[in-house]
């Protein structure tokens, strides 16, 4: 298959870029930065800018399925500039593509898209277990930007063209994402929950991740699907099995809730919010996790 990605970059797409090539597809990507333009033998970068609503038509030329991630960092701090620009670049992303491809009409060959979404469009609940059916509200920030992502990717179907919707939870991976700064303290016995540690966290693999993006575009997965390990954890006991993981002592007591919001603003809501999140759509799709349970997925990426 040709594959074109947006977003092909950051933490997710690059590990994506990787593993579709070891699985003999060629990739097409679009990247806003110049300087990451390059072109080997199975990959072709092309240039676009949502902002300018400039884009490269011939991103799509042979393209059976398109992987749209592309999206402002959340984990910066929440400034005014900042909140717009992670809602803009979604939208306005999104908006790009749909535009794009329809200008291309029946020159392309586009039959499936699979766009990321994010398990943020559900509200923090001790209680909830979030399934795929549950009817937003914007009610936060979060869950804003979210549904205004999710509404632009609906645009998709208007074209014929597939769209499975994968809302992501946390992804845990090598080098960076949720782990690399909770390593850090852990390493040195210092490991704490946040807070009362009871949210739950809804976690993912990045191979499980990849794996399930390829899988939703070569089995044609319509609709939105939580893309999420079946087992999520209270926070405290990520940093627990983190530390255990990591074989290092875990004793410090919580870093208070006010402390955190103090350092990280409105931001911290990332790692206040408990969303219990369901896997259940995704295994009985037929889905096979090859990390299901958190301390065999942090080991394999120690
Ligand atoms: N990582 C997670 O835990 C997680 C959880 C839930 C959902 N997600 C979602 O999954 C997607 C991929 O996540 P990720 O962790 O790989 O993200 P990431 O590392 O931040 O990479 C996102 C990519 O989006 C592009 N981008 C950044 N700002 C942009 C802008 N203003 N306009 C257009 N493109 C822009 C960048 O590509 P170029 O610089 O090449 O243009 C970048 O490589 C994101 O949309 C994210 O919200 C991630």
């Amino acid at each position: 298959m040709k594959i074109l990605i947006t977003g092909a970059t950051g933490l997710v797409g690059s590990v994506l870029v990787k593993k579709a090539l070891d699985s003999g597809h060629n990739i097409h990507y679009l990247t806003t930065r110049k300087g990451k333009l390059t072109e080997f033998s199975h990959t072709k970068g092309f240039y676009w800018n949502p902002k300018t609503k400039e884009i490269d038509l011939s991103c799509f030329e042979g393209v059976d399925l398109i992987v749209h991630l592309a999206g402002a960092s959340i984990s910066q701090r929440w400034s005014a500039k900042n909140k717009k620009e992670i809602l803009d670049s979604r939208v306005a992303g999104t908006q790009l593509l749909v535009s794009g491809l329809a200008r291309c009409k029946e020159k392309h060959q586009v039959k499936q898209v699979v766009a990321a979404s994010a398990i943020g469009i559900y509200p923090s609940s001790f209680t909830t277990c979030y399934t795929e059916d549950y009817k937003p509200q914007a009610n936060s920030f979060l869950e804003e930007v979210v549904m205004a992502w999710e509404k632009e990717e609906d645009e998709f179907s208007s074209l014929d063209v597939g769209l499975c919707k994968l809302r992501i939870g946390l992804v845990l991976t090598k080098t960076g994402g949720v782990l690399g700064p909770l390593k850090i303290p852990t390493q040195f016995g210092l490991g704490a929950a946040f807070g009362n540690g009871q949210q739950t966290q809804a976690w993912i693999h990045i191979d499980d991740l990849v794996q399930m993006i390829l899988t939703a575009g070569e089995e044609k997965w319509q609709g939105v699907y939580n893309a999420v390990s079946p087992n999520p954890v209270a926070q405290k006991e990520f940093i627990k099995t983190l530390a255990k993981a990591m074989r290092r002592p875990y004793f410090m007591p919580p870093l208070p809730k006010f402390l955190i919001r103090l350092v990280a603003g409105e931001m911290s809501v990332l790692v206040f919010n408990s969303q219990n999140v369901s896997a259940e759509k995704t295994v009985k799709q037929g889905f096979v996790y090859a990390y299901p349970k958190l301390f065999e997925a942090i080991k394999s990426l120690l």
